[in-house]
């Protein structure tokens, strides 16, 4: 098998350092070689990492793709490190093993920021991580006030404090955990309704933080959080501008696969671990993005 270990990326966090080992290799052409229908394994705790699928789409509409999503795992935000680090390293392992895919993406902030270096270690393939999309917000902020909503996993991490320091200096991020959208997203996908209430306690929790007045960027730091984004933009209002890092993951991904081969019927499937009724209610949110019925891992 092709070892691509430590030839690795992450998404806005990366310096072109980091970079160039991997950079190297696809430039000797040697992942070229890669079987086509070789899919590209993209993995959440549950459907949240659905928005870095259809931002990867808009670039890559026709790569093999397999989306895994660990329902018996899920929620991740209200889970321990160690819990996180375990399970995220474990299962990715024993995914690539039986998928063998070309490049793996963490589509989730929590396991992201949590256990992609010991992901990077268990795999022999590029490992493409989802961390909160600070930077551009920082470049985006008018005010200097940015507000962060993630998992309380996510809002804790020294990963999240190391991109602030190295993107944020001199501007001020005000971070809550909203464990509730979780939920709801996952709800919403299923055809639920979302309750208002919900979203308005975030609102308000947020804007209860000394100097969140002057929020006028909104990194969503959860890959859940994009299939709310109807909801909190009413609740925000038209002054602030809502950031995640699907785009930027998904053309990190085009990037590092440029140049390879893809089968034209390669695999698009929906894995999720536990039970298959944990999927139910999800059928049209896969059909309409070219997924069949899903399947158990
Ligand atoms: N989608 C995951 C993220 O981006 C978290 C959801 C969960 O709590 O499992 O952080």
């Amino acid at each position: 098998m092709l070892s691509l270990s430590k030839h690795c990326t992450s998404s806005s966090a990366n310096t072109s350092k980091e970079k160039q080992p991997f950079d190297k290799l696809r430039a000797s052409g040697v992942l070229r070689n890669l079987d086509k229908s070789s899919p590209i394994l993209l993995f959440d705790s549950g459907v949240g990492g659905l928005t870095v699928y259809d931002a990867l789409r808009d670039v890559l509409p026709h790569a093999p793709v397999i989306y895994a999503a660990d329902l018996a795992g899920l929620p991740y935000g209200t889970k321990t490190e160690a819990q996180i680090a375990a399970r995220v390293a474990g299962l990715l392992g024993r995914m690539a093993e039986r998928y063998q895919p070309r490049l793996a993406c963490i589509a989730c902030n929590t396991a992201s920021t949590i256990a992609l270096g010991m992901v990077r270690d268990v795999l022999e393939i590029p490992v493409v991580g989802t961390v909160p999309a600070i930077k551009p917000a920082a470049a985006l902020t008018r005010t200097g006030t940015i507000g962060l909503v993630g998992t309380g996993a996510t809002i804790r991490q020294a990963y999240v404090d190391d991109l602030e320091a190295k993107f944020a200096t001199g501007k001020r991020l005000l971070r809550i955990a909203a464990p509730g959208l979780v939920e709801a997203a996952e709800a919403k996908l299923r055809g639920k309704p979302v309750d208002p209430a919900l979203i308005a306690e975030v609102h308000a929790q947020l804007t209860a933080m000394p100097g969140a007045a002057d929020i006028d960027t909104l990194v969503l730091a959860c890959t859940h959080f994009p299939l709310l984004a109807d909801e909190l933009a009413a609740a925000f209002g038209p002054g602030v501008r809502q950031i995640d890092g699907a785009q930027g993951i998904a053309r990190r991904i085009a990037d590092l696969l440029e140049g390879q081969s893809f089968a034209a019927h390669g695999p698009n499937r929906f894995i999720v671990t536990g039970p298959l009724s944990g999927a139910a209610g999800l059928e049209a949110a896969l059909a309409s993005r070219g997924f069949g019925a899903a399947e158990a891992f």
